[in-house]
Formats: C-alpha cells, sequence, structure tokens
C-alpha cells in the first residue's frame, strides 16, 4: 500500500510523535509497504522547509517520491510554505491510506481528521468528533460520569476563576492537569497549598483551561481498545515518582508487566470499563484508555489516549506482544481495523 505517515505538528509531543511516527513507518516498509514519513507543521512560521519531507532513510528518495504525485508538492517545499496546505494535502490524497503518528493539539484533537473526512482522504483512528471529546479531559469526565465509567472526581478551571479546592469539595494532594494535553506535559501532583498554586499556573502555562482532580494512591494500568475488543491490560510502576514525561519515555524508568498481575474478576470489569469509556467518548478504531486501581481496588478511569503513543517504550505495542503481535503487525492491524 501507498502509505504516508504523518508525525511531528506543533504540540508539546511533537518529539514523541516522531519517534512514533519513525517506527511506524520503519514498520510498515519492512512489510513490503510504500511508505513516507511527513513531518507536518500546521502553518507554523519558525518551521523548516526542508523538514516538511523529511525521511530519515533518504530525504531525496523523500522528495522524488513527493514530487512524483503532484508537480505542487516540489514546488511548495522549494518556496517554504503550504505546510499541512497543498503539498501535505496532495501527498495524503495520493496515498491508499494516511497513517496518523501525530499525538496532541491538532493531530490527535480532530483537527486533521475533520479535514480530511471533508476531502475523502482514508486514515487511521477515530473520526473528529471522538477525537476531539476525548483531547478534553474535562469533557471526557463528564460522559465517564454520564455512562457510569468510574472516573475521580475533579474539576475544570478556567482562567481567572477562583482555585479553592473546598470550594468544589477536595483536598490535597490532588492532580493537575492541562485540559487537553498529553503525556503528563504540565501535569502534577501538589501536596501543599503553595505546591497546589504552583501546579495551576504552571498548567496554565500551558492552556487557559485546567483540570483539577482528586488524586487516587495506587497502582496504575493501561488498556487498548482495538475493534471494539480490549487489548491485555498492562501495569505500569514507575521506579520513582508518577508515570510522567520522563518515566514515560526514559527506558528503564518503568517496570511495566502485561497482562497485568490482576484476578480475573479484576481483569474482567477493567476491559469491560476500557469498552465502556471507549464508547461513551464516541471513539472509533483504535484507542487506549489509562486507570487507576486505589489501594482498596476501586478502578477509575482517568482518560483514553485517541492516538496511543507507538515508541519503544510505549504501551499499545507492548499489549499486542502479549497477544503474540509484533510492532509491524499491530501497524498493519490498525490500518485494517481502520480501513472497514
Ligand atoms: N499521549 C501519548 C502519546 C500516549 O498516550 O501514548
Ligand atoms: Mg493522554
Amino acid at each position: 500500500m501507498k502509505i504516508v505517515v504523518l508525525a511531528g505538528g506543533i504540540s508539546t509531543e511533537r518529539e514523541i510523535s516522531i519517534v512514533s511516527g519513525t517506527q511506524v513507518c520503519k514498520a510498515l516498509r519492512s512489510r513490503g509497504h510504500q511508505a513516507i514519513l511527513v513531518d507536518v507543521y500546521f502553518g507554523r512560521e519558525d518551521a523548516d522547509p526542508m523538514q516538511a519531507f523529511t525521511d530519515e532513510y533518504d530525504v531525496d528518495a523523500a522528495a522524488a517520491y513527493a514530487r512524483s504525485f503532484d508537480g505542487q508538492v516540489e514546488k511548495s517545499i522549494q518556496e517554504g510554505k503550504a505546510f499541512f496546505g497543498t503539498n501535505v494535502i496532495a501527498l495524503c490524497q495520493a496515498a491508499d491510506v494516511v497513517f496518523l503518528a501525530l499525538h496532541g493539539e491538532n493531530g490527535e484533537n480532530g483537527k486533521v481528521q475533520a479535514a480530511f473526512d471533508l476531502l475523502g482522504i482514508r486514515y487511521t483512528g477515530s473520526g473528529y468528533l471522538g477525537s476531539a471529546i476525548a483531547m478534553d479531559k474535562g469533557l471526557s469526565k463528564q460522559l465517564f460520569w454520564q455512562n457510569e465509567v468510574p472516573t475521580p472526581a475533579g474539576f475544570i478551571l478556567r482562567k481567572g476563576e477562583d482555585i479553592s479546592l473546598e470550594a468544589h469539595g477536595m483536598t490535597l494532594p490532588c492532580v493537575v492537569k492541562p485540559c487537553c494535553g498529553g503525556s503528563s506535559v504540565g501535569v502534577t501532583i501538589p501536596k501543599t497549598q503553595e505546591e497546589y498554586e504552583a501546579a495551576v499556573a504552571d498548567a496554565f502555562s500551558y492552556e487557559d483551561v485546567i483540570v483539577v482532580e482528586e488524586y487516587i494512591k495506587g497502582r496504575e494500568f493501561s488498556v487498548g481498545v482495538v475493534d471494539g475488543i480490549a487489548y491485555p491490560i498492562i501495569e505500569i510502576a514507575p521506579i520513582e515518582g508518577f508515570y510522567d514525561y520522563t518515566n514515560k519515555y526514559k527506558a528503564g524508568s518503568t517496570v511495566e508487566t502485561c497482562p497485568a498481575v490482576l484476578t480475573k474478576e479484576q481483569t474482567e470489569q477493567m476491559q469491560a470499563y476500557a469498552v465502556k469509556g471507549f464508547k461513551a467518548l464516541q471513539l472509533d478504531n483504535y484507542g487506549r484508555l489509562d486507570f487507576m486501581m486505589s489501594e482498596d481496588g476501586k478502578m477509575y478511569c482517568l482518560e483514553a489516549n485517541t492516538l496511543p503513543g507507538m515508541t519503544p517504550t510505549s504501551l499499545l505495542p507492548q499489549e499486542a506482544q502479549a497477544l503474540g503481535m509484533d510492532f509491524a503487525d499491530l501497524c498493519e492491524k490498525l490500518i485494517a481495523v481502520s480501513a472497514k
């Protein structure tokens, strides 16, 4: 198949996305697909135009491949403009499918998906609505509550609003996160009022809307859902602190166990919540839902990730491995389920 792997973007998870995209592209090529990695900038002015068609294997070949689709492509690369404009669209329209390896703002929040729907471009993952809902942790929380998927208590804060925890019936420690972030960028667990105020200020430096959530002390898990089926649960146990950006991507910083050591009933319950949460947020094709289990055994769904990481330390590939699927098998599966 002719596959464009879109990665990069301008979100706080840009670097992670490039790693995801590079791995996916390499794996798809190993299966004989004609895959190209495209680093998109969504029109950011400080972008390096030559980076718009970066291909870690052979930049000249990538440019030639781009030219073979449409004469306009080369022209716009040379002019260094129209990122995610005519150049990228031309490539994507000529592909059999676009593998979305983007994470965060623009790529994972439904905007690209909506544009592709209008243009008739096939892509992997959820549609625009589910993507937009799942990117918003405040909205996700409300839908989890309404659909009886347990989730920690919490509230949304907009800049300038009263940050008092007491007013919302909450106490310290709590979890403070940007509303639409990813990979734990801007997430902190304040234990004192001073730390709480600093955490709120830090989260607001990323976004104008943030989420303050009840802190659940216990074990952390993640569950992939692919084509309506929950994958084996993975337990994540950071050696130090919580599963923050460093612990997510620094090899060896977290002990990951898949399938997680849980009773049969617990496993089935968490997998059922994952599928229910997936449906509650109107997701399609595949995603990954993150959970906490308190010390007294209560489960809480934290959020859904519609374009889960595909890096060497990422979770969904490890869950697939537990089912006997290697990384390339998983990439092909994600394309196949998105084709229906
Ligand atoms: N947001 C990151 C990429 C993940 O969920 O894997
Ligand atoms: Mg996330």
